[in-house]
């Protein structure tokens, strides 16, 4: 389907979307750190910044990360996704006392490597299917650190190369009315 606004947004959010099929094209450090430079600029309370990156790219480290990834989702990122960014936040705030807002904080840092991807022609695809614990294990990912989610990056491959269930749902999906999201309580 063709993703349509009911109000007339920059087509930036609109061509945002997560396909599975990915293509064998690399992605490059200087397009991998310029994505990630898009995220440092996210807004954060205080300015405090909890997102942390760990990147998967090579052989053995894309091996590491489908240790911990679900089944269900390695049918479509084994032999397929070129790049792995774990998202993960520091919980604290330099003070030691809990940041509360570090994980609306990740995911505005998430939202601008997204779109920042988009328009340089990569694709992302955000995962929680993934056990958080081994990936902890793993990764030797101190407790301090909350593994938020894991987001696989590259460009849009062909969707024959998706087993058939996953092909027939690798299309841009649509979203409720906003109507539906403005709401009153009272
Ligand atoms: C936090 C989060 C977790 C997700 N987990 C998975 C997942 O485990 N497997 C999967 O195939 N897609 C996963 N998705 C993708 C969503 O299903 C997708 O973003 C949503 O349907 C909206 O589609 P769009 O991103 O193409 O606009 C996840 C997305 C987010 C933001």
């Amino acid at each position: 389907m063709t993703r349509h606004a009911d109000y007339p947004i920059d087509s930036l959010y609109l061509n945002r979307w997560s396909p599975r099929a990915f293509s064998d094209k690399k992605v490059s450090r200087e397009t991998l750190y310029t994505i990630l430079e898009a995220a440092r600029f996210a807004p954060s309370a205080s300015n405090i910044q909890p997102w942390r990156f760990i990147v998967a790219q090579t052989e053995e480290e894309l091996a590491t990360f489908s240790e911990f990834i679900a089944p269900g989702n390695r049918v479509w990122t084994d032999n397929n996704v070129p790049a792995f960014i774990l998202l993960l936040a520091d919980k604290y705030r330099p003070n030691g006392e809990l940041n509360p807002y570090y994980a609306f904080d990740a995911g505005a840092a998430w939202q601008s490597l997204a779109l920042q991807a988009s328009q340089l022609g990569l694709v992302t695809h955000a995962l929680g299917g993934f056990s958080k614990d081994k990936a902890r294990e793993v990764l030797q990912i101190p407790d301090q650190y909350e593994v938020l989610t894991l987001i696989a990056l590259g460009y849009q491959g062909d969707k024959n190369r998706l087993p058939k269930e996953l092909q027939e749902r690798e299309a841009p999906n649509d979203r409720r009315p906003l109507s539906e999201s403005i709401v009153s309580f009272k």
